[in-house]
């Protein structure tokens, strides 16, 4: 290739050339119509974070595959834009550029031909870009600076025994955060032992917890060592922690305090070394207020409180991690979304994610299903996105204090349906299916006879 041949003079020249662009417009490429690098700055290297060479095409240069490409996507289609683009950096972190792209035109008025593109360069210089960064911590992304204090919070706590106890609504990651105590704790090659509290009646929840011995009970036809012992040497997990019923809390407090457990049908405690993280969606104070919790349980298991705040505090990481989502989903196959249109966006930076991030998998795992094409749009997303009323759930914009998050509800699409909104939704999905109507309703959500009744009270009926 004759771009890889030039002679010396010519790379002086060039050299020349880029320090000079580089003092007077800062760090810069320079683009040919094809998009390809045709000259560098030694700035632009720098910000980039790795060699650029000459005849590379600078979408792939800036953007990589990241799903959010603006400036790629402009620049293809020829438009001069403003954008910013993340660079990854060591350590998980991001640097973000700013990028202005300018036309290189020839000729005068409307005969002026595109031939080429400067691209200016600098970086984002917002007073917290470190805080703001985007983050990978233990499979949980964030740019959020308390989510971030959070993971220093873990990092700390993990390396110690301290118990543990993490506030979150359901869905916010706080099993996430138990693992992550865990494979950052010198227990790390012990077994992690989960178990959910509100998923058992009390008789059976002891058993569970503390074993029991043959013969213990009815239907006890052998030992059973239980999960505090199947923990021995590493971490157990007590998920929803303010459900266990007030008859196992006495007990539970005598294993933290004696480090032994009692199983059922047993004589001897048996000493076990356990890490607790205990979990809960609700307040343990207000529990032990309405004298469902004991007090004194509740000082031992918070001795180091963690709170994850919901996603609806986290906007940006909403679009973030909505992105990585969209990535794992790509490689699934099937269909691959290129980006998230901004009305689409907008929908999910509304919403008040009553189930968090498990409910943003869902709603885009829906999406990739029911939707088609590269653009993820607002008509491929859950009802309820669509329409937060519906739903009955606090606007994303009332962020004080959010009443205590119910489980998420059983997507009951066919009360979403409410005006005019809905006569474009229909048409949407009947649109995309061909107009039959069976699949349609599939599309929605909703069953074929409650489609029909919607098409008639909306006025669509032939
Ligand atoms: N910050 C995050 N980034 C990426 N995935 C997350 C994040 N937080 C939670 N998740 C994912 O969301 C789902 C719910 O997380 P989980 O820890 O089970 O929540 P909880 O225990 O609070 O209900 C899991 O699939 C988890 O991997
Ligand atoms: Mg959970």
């Amino acid at each position: 290739m004759a771009r890889t041949q030039r002679d010396d003079s010519l790379d002086t020249s060039s050299t020349l050339l880029a320090r000079a662009l580089e003092d007077t417009a800062g760090a810069a490429l320079v683009l040919d119509a094809e998009l390809r690098i045709a000259h560098k700055t030694p700035g632009a290297e720098r910000l980039v974070g790795g060699t650029i060479s000459i005849g590379q095409l600078a979408p792939k240069v800036l953007c990589g595959a990241a799903v959010d490409r603006p400036i790629a996507e402009a620049l293809a289609a020829g438009r001069a834009v403003t954008g910013l683009v993340h660079r990854p950096l060591a350590g998980g972190r991001e640097r973000v550029l700013r990028v202005r792209a300018n036309p290189l035109l020839e000729g005068e008025g409307s005969s002026a031909r595109r031939v080429g593109w400067l691209l200016l360069l600098d970086e984002e210089r917002t007073d917290d870009a470190e805080a703001t960064a985007p983050v990978l911590f233990h499979g949980m992304w964030t740019t959020d600076p308390s989510m971030k204090r959070v993971f220093h919070v873990i990092e700390r706590a993990a390396r110690r025994d301290a118990t543990v106890l993490v506030r979150g609504e359901t869905g916010a990651g706080k099993e996430l955060v138990a693992r992550a105590i865990h494979a950052l704790s010198p227990r790390a090659k012990g077994p992690f032992v989960a178990i959910n509290c509100s998923a058992l009646p009390a008789t059976l929840l002891e058993s569970e917890l503390f074993g029991h011995s043959k013969g213990a009970f009815t239907g006890a036809v052998r030992d059973n060592a239980g999960f505090f012992r199947a923990a021995h040497k590493g971490t157990i997990f007590l998920d929803e922690i303010a459900e266990i019923p007030v008859e196992l809390q006495a007990k539970l407090l005598r294993v933290l305090e004696t480090r032994t457990v009692l199983p059922l049908g047993g004589r001897e405690a048996v000493p076990v070394d356990v890490r607790v993280v205990a979990a809960t969606h609700q307040s343990l104070r207000a529990a032990v207020e309405r004298n469902a919790f004991r007090a004194d349980l509740m000082y031992r298991l918070r001795v180091v409180p963690i709170f994850l705040p919901p996603l609806r505090q986290r906007p940006r990481d909403v679009a973030l991690i909505a992105q990585r989502l969209i990535e794992a989903l790509n490689e699934t196959g099937g269909r691959r979304i290129a980006r998230i249109s901004p009305g689409a966006l907008a929908a999910m930076q509304r919403y008040a994610w009553p189930g968090n991030v498990r409910e943003l998998q869902n709603a885009l795992e829906y999406a990739y299903v029911v939707g088609e094409g590269p653009v993820l749009t607002e008509g491929e997303l859950p009802f309820e996105l669509i329409d937060p009323s519906a739903s009955g759930e606090a606007s994303a914009t009332v962020v004080s204090a959010p009443p205590p998050a119910p489980e998420p509800v059983a997507n009951d699409a066919s009360k979403s349906i409410g005006k005019s909104n809905d006569v474009l939704r229909i048409e949407r999905a009947l649109e995309r299916v061909g107009g039959n109507r069976e699949r349609a309703a599939q599309v929605l959500g909703i069953s074929r006879v409650t489609l029909w009744r919607k098409m008639k009270a909306l006025g669509m009926e032939p």
